[in-house]
């Protein structure tokens, strides 16, 4: 449904590292160079916070140039520790083993039947111990009439959680802005343990 994300990530330039990035890696511990992985990293602001905090990173972004863009917003002495995968969700066989999954405002940028196989795949990723954390979006959000975008309610949500040590349950509800406009946002904060 957003062919073009490059007024995005403008509009985002100087915004803060998020909150449930941040959440997640005071959540998940030390990172002791263990990998995480951040779907649909965008412009990288939270793919340089995890570096920051010492974790390897595969950041994964469908958006062409991903490779500059992340590598750009990051510290050059953290580069390598950094893996940059230009790659759509719909394309992904396999992720790596990871101590922290972590995706911002992308996971419901896909239809319902690609998000079925990358959950799965980011549940197989997730070591044990390994922390995840992802928005989703509510069946209220002003997309969710998208056939592109993939909404859930809180119920669904637990469900996509069954297994793991669930921690935060979060839903938010707020009259804002997208790049488009005025919008609705529906939004879930789902934090878990493996
Ligand atoms: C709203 S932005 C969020 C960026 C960043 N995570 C943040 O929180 O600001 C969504 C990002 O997900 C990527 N994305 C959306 N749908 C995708 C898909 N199906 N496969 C891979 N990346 C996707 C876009 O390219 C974009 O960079």
């Amino acid at each position: 449904m957003i062919d073009d994300w490059e007024p995005f990530y403008a509009a985002t330039a100087d915004s803060p590292v998020r909150a449930l990035c941040l959440e997640a890696i005071e959540t998940a511990g030390d990172a002791r160079g263990r990998l995480a992985v951040d779907l649909g990293a965008g412009a990288g602001r939270e793919t340089a916070a995890l570096l920051a905090a010492g974790w390897r990173v595969l950041a994964l972004d469908g958006a062409p140039g991903a490779h500059l863009r992340i590598e750009a917003s990051v510290a050059p002495r953290d580069r390598d520790r950094l893996t940059v995968t230009e790659q759509s969700f719909g394309s992904l066989d396999r992720l790596p083993q990871a101590g922290l999954v972590y995706a911002g405002y992308a996971l419901p940028f896909q239809r319902a039947e690609v998000f079925a196989r990358t959950w799965a795949l980011i549940r197989a990723a997730l070591e044990p111990g390994a922390l995840l954390a992802v928005n989703l979006f509510g069946p209220r959000d002003t997309w969710a009439a998208d056939p592109a975008i993939t909404t859930h309610t809180t119920g669904e949500a637990r469900a996509l959680l069954a297994g793991l040590e669930i921690l935060t349950v979060r839903e938010e509800e707020r009259e804002g802005h997208a790049v488009g406009g005025p919008k609705h946002w529906h939004v879930l904060d789902l934090v878990a343990r493996a």
